[in-house]
């Protein structure tokens, strides 16, 4: 028997030590979170995508009363940006959340499947996206969505 160790690295930010980039597109996902629709959870979460082109894209989650038919704030935001702008590589997504009437104070961390489709966005532009994960409490930083997803199914498997 053997062992692999996966081992993932985290960088935790201030706010304030957050580059004025970064504290944008927090600022954008923040004020996605007001734009939900999540009446079943009461759960509003905010993504906000920086494309190579500078533009900014974000999304909110919509909820429906058939619940799987709702989709999360991320995947709304990507899907939205891959079809508006096809060509444009994602070079950072930020996310947030707001709960109970403030934002949250644990960091909001993307989905299994949300993580899944980021993959296949940096896959599809041969380029790693930082996934900054905000709460009140401080900024969770990771270099690539790889980094929050070891082992993990992607196209090259199917060649
Ligand atoms: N949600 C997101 O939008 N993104 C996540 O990363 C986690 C969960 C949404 C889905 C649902 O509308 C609500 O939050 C509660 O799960």
């Amino acid at each position: 028997m053997k062992e692999i160790n996966l081992s993932t690295k985290i960088a935790v930010y201030p706010l304030e030590e957050c580059s004025g980039t970064e504290k944008k597109l927090i600022e954008a996902a923040k004020n996605a979170t007001h734009r939900a629709y999540a009446p079943y959870s009461g759960f509003s979460v905010g993504a906000a995508l920086l494309l190579e082109n500078g533009e900014i894209v974000s999304g909110s989650n919509q909820e429906n009363a058939a619940y799987p038919s709702g989709l999360c704030a991320e995947r709304t935001a990507v899907f939205y940006a891959n079809s508006a702008f096809p060509d444009e590589k994602v070079v950072a997504i930020a996310i947030a959340a707001h709960h109970k009437g403030a934002y949250t104070t644990d960091v909001i961390t993307p989905c299994g499947a949300c993580r899944q489709v980021l993959l296949e966005t940096e896959n599809r532009f041969q380029s790693p996206m930082k996934v900054l994960m905000y709460s009140e409490k401080g900024v969770y930083m990771a270099n690539s969505i790889r980094d929050l997803l070891p082992l993990s199914f992607g196209d090259e498997m199917l060649r």
